[in-house]
């Protein structure tokens, strides 16, 4: 299926968004397709972070709009809190730094939004935690905390707190990035399995072989806004703009 029949699930149109003087976000426009992945790449300061961040209502963008399935926020008047958080609750986040809650079990991190945030039934959110938890290989890290598992261990955590939400959208914010190298692989492939089973998601890395071989398209972010974006082959293998080009043979090539 091309993405042209697919159903738009998230379509931004000129979101903007400054902190004091400076402008992060500058008309930034992005269509993402049910069932796609979208891979964000960008140079550090881009906007990336704040731009995941707008499309969940975590920060309150300038201008534009935002809509996820049938939440529609446009931010040239400030949002409705009742607003902001139907957008909120469509998506997931999955951060770089994990963000588990030290204190709580692995359970308890996963529990915590379904049960305080959406109000789910405790039991059910349990079980369906521990079955979260037992297909991505962490069923008997339960009751373990947060510093007693590896970081690949941690970020898939983060990854199954998010699921745990049943979102629309999964957005991921450069989870490998604070991986030790070896573990990348076990992240990576379960985002790949996420993929294929269906979920929406879109991705900040800057592992271009994941967008290379599991992204249906690659947005590049220049400046705060998205500068060129379509199938990985055409955004990566012969780009439009001169700074793409040069972005993706930084990383390719750092030295
Ligand atoms: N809360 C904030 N207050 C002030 N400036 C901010 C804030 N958040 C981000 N910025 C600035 O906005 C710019 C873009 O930041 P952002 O984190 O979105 O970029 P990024 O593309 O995610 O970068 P990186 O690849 O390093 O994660 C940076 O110059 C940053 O310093
Ligand atoms: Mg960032």
């Amino acid at each position: 299926m091309s993405p042209a029949d697919r159903t738009p699930l998230l379509t931004v149109r000129g979101l903007s968004k400054s902190f004091g003087d400076t402008r992060v976000l500058a008309d930034a426009d992005l269509d993402v397709a049910r069932g796609e992945v979208l891979a964000v790449i960008g140079a550090s300061g881009s906007g990336k972070t704040t731009l995941l961040r707008c499309l969940n209502g975590l920060e309150v963008a300038d201008a534009g709009t935002v809509a996820v399935d049938d939440a529609r926020v446009d931010f040239t008047t400030r949002p409705a809190p009742k607003a902001l958080h139907a957008l909120r609750d469509r998506s997931a986040m999955v951060f770089q730094q994990f963000q588990l809650f030290p204190h709580k079990t692995v359970l308890e991190n996963v529990a915590e939004g379904p049960v305080v945030v959406q109000r789910r039934d405790k039991d059910e959110v349990r079980a369906e935690a521990r079955a979260l938890l037992e297909r991505v290989g962490l069923a008997d890290k339960a009751d373990a905390y947060p510093h007693q598992l590896s970081g690949g261990q941690q970020q898939r955590v983060g990854i199954v707190r998010a699921l745990a939400l049943r979102p629309e959208l999964l957005l991921f914010d450069e989870p490998t990035s604070a991986l030790d190298p070896e573990l990348v692989g076990e992240v990576l492939l379960l985002m790949r399995d996420l993929a294929r089973e269906g979920w929406t998601m879109v991705v900040v890395t800057h592992e271009l072989q994941f967008a290379r071989e599991v992204a249906s398209r690659v947005a590049f972010v220049d400046g705060g806004r998205v500068l060129e974006s379509g199938p990985p082959a055409q955004v990566l293998g012969s780009p439009e703009h001169e700074r793409t080009r040069q972005f993706i043979r930084r990383l390719s090539h750092p030295l």
